[in-house]
């Protein structure tokens, strides 16, 4: 072997040579490639940032517990820009807005989209519009959905009641959704309009190129704590509602009431519900509280296991924070904890699981049984 050695080190073979000038060419190559690259997702990034920015100036202001949020979203900027060199041209979407001071309603109309990116395999997509305020977003509305159609006319209008005074603070968002019956419906894109950048004095009536919304980007809901146990021969499923960090803050003025509401649905139909205390005032409750139910072995392969977690609301209905669910139907985390909690019969699994937007996980939950 060292004779081997140094007798290459010597007399160096021809095709060695050129096999060496083949890699620092293609080396420098891709050196040249990569500056060339990182400028051009530079110059985004800075246009990102600007945009950014003077988001943040309007929200500004918000109340505590803002900074927080911006500094989590800020991990997502760099793979934004990253994605954004490839996928750039998402759509665009006309709209209009008017504000009506004699009875403080901001009239939102959606009209139409064009060159919406395709989503679905077959190269077209199912648009429809999202269209709420952050931070709050109480108040939600939808488009139809407007089949196979990458050019959709919607024009529908939509009314926020909102006192002039406290528009400043909120930006408007428009997201158009790719709608999917049987998985999360997928952000083709969306539109945010700081309500203090705009001139309500007069009806706003414009296009604007839909901006990519991203996973990490998307609002954060929170994330809760579960633990399963099931004990196949006495067919009994515990459900530990350990406890929820994150909690998106759903009350301008304060933080949340946060509870859980455990439901368990067997072929697309509900059988049990149970609901933990209510913890005042936090967005990091911990409950540590144990729901035992009946299931016989035979019912645990199509049983799902959905988590809501609620912001308790005195006066009116609790709103809903975020929602997921596990066992049949589910992907990702969801299945995994089930099949994790199946294979150590009598043994508590315990999962962290991200919450997720209500209606998406009603579309999925849903999506089977149709
Ligand atoms: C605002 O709404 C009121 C009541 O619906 C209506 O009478 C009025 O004409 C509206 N104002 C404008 C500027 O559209
Ligand atoms: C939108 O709706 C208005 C009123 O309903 C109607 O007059 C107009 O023609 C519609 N526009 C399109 C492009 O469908
Ligand atoms: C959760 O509650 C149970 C029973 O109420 C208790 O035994 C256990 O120590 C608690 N777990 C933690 C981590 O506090």
């Amino acid at each position: 072997m060292g004779r081997n050695m140094s007798g290459n080190m010597c007399g160096v073979p021809r095709w060695a040579v050129g096999a060496l000038v083949v890699v620092v060419l293609a080396l420098v190559g891709c050196f040249i490639f990569c500056i060339f690259k990182k400028f051009i997702s530079k110059k985004k990034k800075a246009k990102k940032v600007r945009e950014r920015k003077t988001g943040r100036k309007q929200k500004a202001g918000g109340g505590e517990g803002e900074g927080e949020k911006e500094n989590e979203k800020e991990g997502g900027v760099k793979k934004e820009g990253e994605k954004e060199a490839e996928k750039e041209n998402l759509g665009r979407l006309e709209f209009t807005l008017d504000y009506n001071f004699t009875d403080t309603q901001l009239i939102v109309g959606i009209l139409q989209a064009q060159d919406l990116a395709a989503m679905d395999m077959g190269g077209t997509s199912d648009p429809y519009v999202k269209v709420y305020m952050l931070p709050e977003k109480k108040k939600k509305f939808e488009t139809k959905i407007q089949r196979k159609n990458l050019c959709p006319v919607f024009n529908e209008t939509f009314t926020f009641k909102i006192p002039y005074a406290e528009l400043g603070g909120q930006t408007l968002v428009l997201q158009v959704f790719d709608f999917d019956r049987f998985s999360k419906h997928d952000v083709i894109g969306q539109v945010k309009i700081p309500m203090s950048s705009v001139d309500l004095a007069r009806p706003m009536h414009e296009w604007r190129d839909l901006q990519s919304a991203d996973k990490e980007q998307q609002e954060r809901l929170g994330d809760v704590c579960i633990s399963l146990r099931y004990v196949p021969t006495a067919g009994k499923l515990t459900v530990n509602v350990m406890e929820a960090k994150n909690l998106k803050k759903m009350d301008v003025g304060g933080l949340s009431d946060p509870f859980v509401k455990v439901v368990l649905q067997h072929c697309g139909k509900r059988i049990k519900k149970k609901k933990t205390t209510v913890k005042k005032n936090t967005l990091n409750p911990y409950f540590n509280e144990s729901f035992s139910f009946e299931v016989p072995f035979d019912q645990i392969q199509k049983l799902q296991v959905i988590i809501t977690v609620y912001d308790y609301d005195k006066l009116g209905s609790n709103d809903a924070i975020g929602k997921t669910f596990i066992g049949y139907g589910a992907s990702g985390v969801g299945l995994r904890h089930w099949s994790d909690m199946l294979a150590n019969p009598r043994r508590p699994v315990a999962q962290w699981h991200t919450l997720q937007p209500e209606e998406e996980v009603d579309a999925l939950l849903k999506g089977p049984h149709r």
